[in-house]
């Protein structure tokens, strides 16, 4: 994987004489980029000042080759401090906002001047320097700027009531700027490092030296810096090499208001309910908190306006099964992955660690997450949920969200607690909000599932029509997909796909099928969902699981074992949305999907695979059989060494454009003109006719002397085609 450059970046590193500053300066400068070195080089206290730090970085950067100039004022004086970037290098792509002094006390021995000095070099300097910078980033649509917390803060620390205040303040600054920021590319986090410096060399074990050394909090913070990282509004704590995303949770809350009245005993009756975070909810935005408290204040009053629902269905919200244990082997995750269309093809290596136990990457498919999940909310169809009867051949599998903590171990116990979130009315039916979360043997939680399921002609009970805990499908993208992928599903796909654990004879059983309305048992969505997981990794995560973040699509129609699903995929950024349908009706049957991803990889080894026939021309699916005749041929690029370019008409007009590339190996097919170089023949014929071309109807010599098939450029490279392609035996272009 290629290394993260900063080169043409320029970054200010504020207190980067020593300690932590020092070695984001260092690394930053050994990527390429120019950084000012400001330090006021004061003691630990804030006393004093000396040049001598800043100067040391910056000779030590020079001699490493790096580019680098020194800064001695306070941080308090951040517009000289972003002048020094402007004045050297022309630019301030990255604040890093990391000086800072220590002046412990008990909180009763506070002095003002401890307080205020605290507040000056941590809150103030921060934002007297980001300040400064701050409309030169947005002018250029691009900043990155890192605040420095400390777990001190996050969690309080005895002695440092000063300390702790200012490094929340800090918190406060970056969960504000990352909104303001985000419209103009300005990414705001903050880093909680732990490490040995001056600051903490009193604090720590003598051993502590060793194990949590500055500049193992270095790369975190580089990469909350660089281009490829898009977080912002992120608290992360790290030390020693390890880091992790601290986040705000928070009880479920009680609505407690009931009508008019509100009273003390009210809050008493219901204050364990307040505290109770056994199931916590995250908001990430006051806007997420606002809506939820709506959604809780409405179905209050509904309930008691209606009183239509008096202990019915919507009591059932906040039901909790209770946690199922799932224990599995390798094989488990072997047969999963073979359930949903794992192939061993040449042009598919990638799935080999899916498959093979003694692979040294072998992993399970994020999507087997959705597996120990299932069987912790069996008892939501067999009555196991007062109030709630439901009719099993009434269930709808309708959506479905999956969001990967932690890479799926490939054995072990997993324990899933499942709840039942929300219940929504939707007119036809009811669709029931499931949420569970999956975690191992030491709590750690691995992944949480969301299932919506539609129960046909459960309505009438009060429930609204949305649910502000449900998680959305989205839209997707009107342009035409940039990629798409298909598994052509064997007859006994599903007969495969069940053994994973859903066991629901309407994926095996043709009379079962046929008491549903079907002609042929149908495949389970969730193998539908399953493959469209495994085309994402492959197109954009080089097939590597732990690049999967989360995954979210609607079930829109069934699929039949033995038909083809094509994935269409849009990347934005690195969200993938997708949808997916059978090649054979073209039926759309997983909508609005997307998949977000750490980091896009598009360097997959497939490289003959064309854009996705897009449009209703004939002539496009004859591309995509010429690119599958070509895979595996690269010794055709090194004979023709030339760039075809088809113009496809209809109507006398051009309507799409195709590159045979054999020129730039390892050769390409793809949708519109050529990438790299150009075109030396271009060929223009109705769709029409290259149909009949391909198919032997008409004589590509004969279709040249009436016109039909127009050539420019080196004609005679149009012959070199005509041979290869018949070569090959299938076409006879
Ligand atoms: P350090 O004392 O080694 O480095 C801080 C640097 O900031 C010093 O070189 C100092 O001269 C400079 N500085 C102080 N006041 C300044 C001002 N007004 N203007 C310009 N420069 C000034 O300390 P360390 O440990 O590297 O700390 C860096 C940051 O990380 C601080 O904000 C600290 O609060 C924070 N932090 C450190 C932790 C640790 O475990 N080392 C824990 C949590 C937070």
């Amino acid at each position: 994987m290629s290394e993260l450059r900063f080169d043409g970046r320029v970054a200010i590193v504020t207190g980067a004489g020593g300690g932590l500053g020092k070695e984001y300066a260092l690394l930053l400068a050994s990527r390429g980029a120019s950084v000012v070195v400001n330090d006021l080089g004061v003691d630990r206290k804030g006393t004093g000042s000396s040049k001598r730090l800043a100067d040391e970085v910056v000779e030590l950067i020079q001699s490493r080759g790096g580019k680098a100039v020194p800064n001695y004022d306070s941080v308090e004086q951040g517009e000289k401090i972003v002048h020094t970037a402007l004045d050297n290098y022309g630019r301030i792509d990255i604040v890093i906002n990391n000086a800072g002094i220590l002046r412990d006390r008990t909180f009763a021995r506070i002095s003002d001047e401890d307080w205020d000095i605290i507040f000056s070099v941590h809150v103030r300097g921060a934002f007297m320097v980001t300040r400064a910078a701050w409309p030169h980033m947005k002018k250029q649509k691009y900043g990155r700027v890192i605040v420095t917390s400390s777990t001190s803060g996050l969690y309080g620390n005895f002695g440092q009531t000063n300390y702790s205040s200012a490094k929340m303040a800090l918190v406060g600054m970056c969960n504000t700027l990352s909104l303001e920021g985000q419209k103009y590319n300005i990414l705001c986090n903050t880093i909680a490092p732990t490490a040995w410096s001056r600051l903490t060399a009193d604090l720590f074990p003598p051993e502590a030296e060793h194990l949590f050394k500055a500049y193992y909090i270095a790369p975190v913070v580089a990469y909350l810096c660089h281009d490829s990282c898009t977080d912002t509004g992120g608290v992360f704590e790290a030390v020693g090499g390890w880091a992790s995303k601290a986040q705000l949770y928070k009880s479920r809350g009680v609505f407690m208001k009931k009508g008019e009245k509100f009273t003390i005993e009210d809050v008493r009756d219901n204050w364990k309910e307040v505290c109770d975070l056994s199931r916590p909810v995250c908001h990430t935005s006051n806007a997420d908190t606002m809506a939820s408290i709506i959604a809780m204040s409405e179905r209050a009053s509904s309930d008691k306006d209606t009183g239509s629902d008096g202990g019915g269905v919507l009591s059932a919200i906040g039901y909790e099964f209770e946690t199922t244990s799932f224990s599995y082997t390798s094989r488990d995750v072997i047969l999963y992955a073979l359930g949903v269309g794992a192939t061993l093809s040449p042009d598919n290596q990638s799935e080999l660690k899916f498959l093979y136990e003694g692979h040294e990457d072998f992993s399970a498919l994020p999507s087997f997450g959705v597996i120990p999940a299932q069987q912790a909310m069996t008892g939501l169809v067999s009555g196991g949920v007062s109030n709630l009867n439901i009719d099993l051949s009434k269930v709808l599998h309708g959506e479905q969200y999956i969001e990967l903590l932690q890479p799926i171990p490939t054995s072990g116990t997993l324990y899933s607690k499942a709840t039942i979130v929300d219940i929504m009315d939707k007119g036809k039916g009811a669709v029931i909000l499931c949420d569970i979360v999956t975690s191992d043997e030491n709590d750690q939680i691995i992944c949480k599932n969301q299932f919506s399921t539609f129960v046909v002609g459960m309505t009438g009970f009060g429930g609204k029509k949305t649910s502000s805990v449900e998680k959305p499908l989205l839209p997707t993208p009107k342009r035409s997909p940039d990629s798409f992928m298909r598994t052509k599903t064997m007859d006994t796909q599903a007969a495969l796909y069940r053994l994973s654990g859903d066991l629901n004879p309407l994926h095996i059983d043709p009379q079962f099928a046929a008491m549903g309305g079907f002609s042929t048992p149908i495949l389970h969505g969730l193998c539908s969902y399953g493959i469209a997981v495994r085309h994402i990794l492959h197109k954009y995560a080089g097939g590597i699981s732990s690049k999967l973040k989360s995954i979210k699509a609607r079930f829109a129609k069934p699929v039949l074992p033995g038909q083809t699903i094509q994935t269409d995929m849009w990347r934005e950024g690195n969200r993938i949305h997708f949808t997916c349908k059978v090649v054979e009706n073209s039926a759309l049957v997983l909508t609005g999907g997307y998949v977000d991803l750490t980091e896009i990889t598009t360097d997959v080894p497939s490289s003959l695979t064309p854009q996705e026939p897009s449009d209703d021309l004939k002539s496009s699916a004859m591309f995509v059989a010429i690119s599958e005749q070509l895979k595996g041929r690269p010794e055709l690029v090194k004979k023709t060494q030339a760039i075809f370019l088809w113009n496809v008409t209809k109507n006398g007009k051009t309507v799409t454009q195709w590159t045979l590339d054999l020129k730039n190996p390892p050769g390409k097919v793809y949708r519109g003109p050529p990438k790299k170089g150009k075109a030396d023949c271009t060929l223009t014929m109705s769709d029409d006719d290259l149909i009949k071309m391909a198919t032997g109807e008409l004589d590509a010599q004969k279709a040249y002397f009436q016109r039909k098939l127009k050539l420019s450029g080196n004609m005679m490279l149009s012959q070199k085609l005509g041979a290869i392609l018949k070569s090959q035996g299938k076409s006879k272009i």
